[in-house]
């Protein structure tokens, strides 16, 4: 059955703090959603792709779009990202009620190569009910804690065992819908829901070029990086 990719772009952008949504920011001529979707689209093993945008941006979003080949959907999203998640699957299901598996991914991540979608997409349709992309922790993590204004560290955390994850993250449908069905509260990734329904969540290998553009800083190497290697 067909492979659907949904990106969700309805976010504010706050930590980015540009007058505009996020994904309307540009990186160069284009907007980080226009990026987005131009990689997303012409992917071979896509056949849906949705994007979901703040309400009052819709036909914004479908000027900014029509260059995508083929063609995307765009509808739109809600005040958080599983709202935005859960209107894009609705979306999906009513362009394609035969969807098997469906990839949601995060528009804030423009840069993301195909060879993670392709991982993404083998493991999925090699039986995986879930999967996510991963890098290794660089970093030193420590758990702290704050009292009256003192912030001392409680302990280092073992990084070995843990994982920075990305988007796209893939699911067979009955997957992604069975775990939004069941979704009470919010999670920061949709594999959070899925984790708890139990399902298990399988890991590839994702790619620096799949970080996501969250603070003004990292607006500035996604900048750099189109300027350096075109768009
Ligand atoms: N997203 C969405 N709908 C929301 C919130 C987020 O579609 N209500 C999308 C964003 O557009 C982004 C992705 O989810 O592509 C990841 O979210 P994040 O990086 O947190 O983006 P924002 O929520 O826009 O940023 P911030 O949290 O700084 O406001
Ligand atoms: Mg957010």
């Amino acid at each position: 059955g067909p492979t659907a990719v949904i990106v969700v772009a309805a976010g504010s952008g706050q930590r980015l703090g540009e007058s505009v949504p996020k994904a309307f920011v540009k990186l160069d001529d284009r907007t980080i959603l226009q990026h987005a979707v131009a990689r997303t689209a012409k992917l071979p093993a896509v056949d849906v792709v949705v994007v979901v945008v703040p309400a009052d941006l819709v036909a914004r979003a479908r000027l900014d779009l029509m260059f995508a080949r083929p063609r995307v959907s765009v509808t739109a999203g809600g005040a958080e990202r599983t709202d935005s998640v859960r209107a894009g699957i609705d979306h999906v299901l009513a362009l394609a009620p035969d969807a098997k598996a469906i990839l949601v991914h995060d528009a804030a991540r423009p840069l993301t190569p195909a060879s993670v979608f392709d991982r993404i997409i083998v493991a999925v349709s090699g039986g995986c009910d879930a999967v996510v992309p991963a890098l290794p922790v660089v970093d030193t993590l420590k758990r702290v804690a704050t009292d009256a204004g003192q912030t001392t560290v409680e302990a280092t955390v073992d990084r070995e065992t843990l994982r920075a994850i990305q988007t796209p993250q893939g699911f067979s449908v009955d997957a992604l819908t069975r775990a939004y069905h069941a979704a009470s509260g919010l999670a920061t990734d949709d594999a959070g829901l899925v984790e708890r329904c139990g399902i298990p969540v399988h890991v590839v290998d994702g790619d620096a070029l799949a970080f996501k553009i969250t603070t003004p800083w990292d607006l500035r190497i996604a900048r750099g990086v189109v300027a350096e290697s075109g768009p």
